[in-house]
């Protein structure tokens, strides 16, 4: 599993930890989401390609650089969207497409219920944002949208995953890395990730 890179940063697992609490109210759980998500993405972007850029300082010209791709980033509704105003913070010029997607809660199978992609994939790398790897139902599926699409280099950035999930989405696209903050021990009989967070979507806004 060589496209397999998790996180361990003692700040990711001190916050990591925090989040996991079943005491953490949905207010701190978002500001967590999005202070993990600004560590992943900093990992996550290490081989972005650069281009020169020309500036000038107060004293003299310098050769210096800009991000040289064009960035997309792609959150699986509802709770990948707590992972995107970080990203924005650190990369302004990346472009939000939403997927909508929701797991059946009997067939556990993804239910596709928006795409907002435009007709062009004019973009060089996705960045799918989910926090929950689980089956890998959602994200097989979002990554089978964007390779249809038309996308070339995709990578999914999750905060935790299960093994299960980790295994089904390598097997299915071995080309697309996966960064995560920790992969737990197993999945329940519902599908959910042990000992995971519960419920990655109510946690954020308060649903559950
Ligand atoms: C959660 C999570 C993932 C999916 C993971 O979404 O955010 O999208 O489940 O499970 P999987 O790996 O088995 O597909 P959910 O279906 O609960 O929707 P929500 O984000 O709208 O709550
Ligand atoms: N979705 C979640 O939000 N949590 C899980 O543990 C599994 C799927």
């Amino acid at each position: 599993m060589d496209q397999v890179y998790v996180s361990h940063h003692p700040l990711v697992q001190h916050k990591l930890t925090l989040l996991r609490r079943v005491e953490t109210e949905p207010k701190k759980f978002r500001e967590l989401v999005r202070e993990i998500t600004q560590f992943l993405i900093y990992e996550a972007t290490a081989d972005l390609r650069l281009k020169d850029k020309q500036v000038q300082t107060p004293l003299a010209a310098y050769g210096g650089k800009e991000i040289g791709e064009r960035i997309g980033l792609v959150p699986i509704l509802r709770a990948g969207l707590g992972m995107v105003d970080p990203v924005l913070e650190m990369i302004p010029t990346v472009r939000v497409w939403h997927l909508g997607l929701y797991r059946d809660t009997k067939t556990l199978e993804p239910v596709s219920y928006y795409n907002k992609l435009p007709q062009e994939a004019d973009v060089d790398l996705c960045l799918i944002l989910d926090p929950m790897l689980a089956t890998a139902g959602s994200a097989t599926a979002a990554v089978d949208v964007l390779k249809q699409w038309g996308a070339q280099r995709i990578k999914f950035l999750g905060l935790i995953a299960a093994p299960e999930g980790v295994r089904r989405l390598t097997e299915a696209h071995p080309d697309v890395p996966i960064h995560l903050a920790a992969v737990d021990d197993h999945l329940n009989d519902h599908a959910y990730i042990v000992p995971g967070l519960g419920d990655a979507g109510d946690r954020q806004f308060g649903t559950g």
